[in-house]
């Protein structure tokens, strides 16, 4: 394995027409991938992805955009949790940028039962979070304060894009942090990607979203976190020799692959 995507779904429709390719197109580069899931279907689907191919993992849990649709059945997804192939729990967390989404309250309740179930079963936190407008809607904020009352493990904050002095906090708490293909075309990300250090980064594309440059325009697919890795290393001034094995080890010790 020469690179990692730490958080993709692959699991989704997006990928019914073409799945095994796009896992073939990721052996071609070593690519080895983590697939997560956003409510109990799409989890027990990780789930099997991972049982089927040595180089894919499973993270399990309820996506805190669909805590409206679906009650969390803790029960159920302790048993996708259990599983060997099950590296994590999520992605779950905040997410205040819509009105329409479930209240606060709501979200926080659901996010505590996963941080529960990672402390239950001993595995790391996938956390998804997403501020609204104004300190008030800072998800962030109040995901620092949960997860230093609650939690017991470790975990990754997904598609980073809190502050630095917030990225510090996490890392203090153990928190890494990972980047999609929004690196290679945003540039709002790259102090925080230089300011913290190499052994606390990692690497996604959460496909089939946020397509990297220079396919931006196409349906985004793991193979191409090899283009976020090397982006990584370009704005860390680092060479390709020192970051890709570093990405690789950071997900390895988190999620104990
Ligand atoms: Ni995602």
């Amino acid at each position: 394995m020469k690179y990692i995507d730490i958080h993709c779904h692959l699991n989704f429709d997006d990928f019914d027409l073409d799945r095994g390719e796009a896992i073939e197109r990721c052996r071609e580069k070593g690519v080895g991938m983590i697939v997560v899931g956003t409510n109990i279907e799409e989890s027990k689907k990780a789930v099997k992805l991972a049982e089927e191919n040595s180089d894919i993992w499973a993270i399990i849990g309820l996506h805190p955009t669909e805590v409206q649709n679906e009650k969390f059945d803790y029960e159920a997804y302790k048993k996708l949790a259990e599983n060997p192939r099950t590296v994590g729990i999520g992605e779950c967390g905040l997410d205040y940028y819509r009105a329409e989404h479930a209240s606060k309250t709501l979200q926080q309740e659901v996010f505590e039962q996963h941080i529960a179930l990672a402390n239950e079963v001993k595995k790391p936190l996938m956390l998804h979070l997403r501020s609204g407008v104004g300190e008030a809607q800072n998800a962030y904020k109040d995901t620092l304060e949960i997860i230093q009352k609650h939690a017991k493990v470790p975990g990754d904050v997904h598609f980073y894009a809190g502050s630095l002095d917030e990225a510090h906090e996490f890392i203090k708490l153990g928190f890494r942090l990972s980047f999609t293909g929004v690196i290679t075309f945003a540039r709002n990300y790259d102090e925080i990607i230089k300011s913290i250090p190499l052994n606390m980064i990692m690497s996604e594309t959460d496909a089939p979203y946020v397509t990297p440059a220079p396919y931006r325009g196409k349906r985004n697919e793991p193979a191409y976190v090899t283009e976020v890795a090397h982006k990584i290393a370009e704005i860390r001034g680092e060479s390709l020799d020192v970051v890709l094995p570093h990405l690789v080890d950071n997900a390895r010790k988190l999620f104990g692959i």
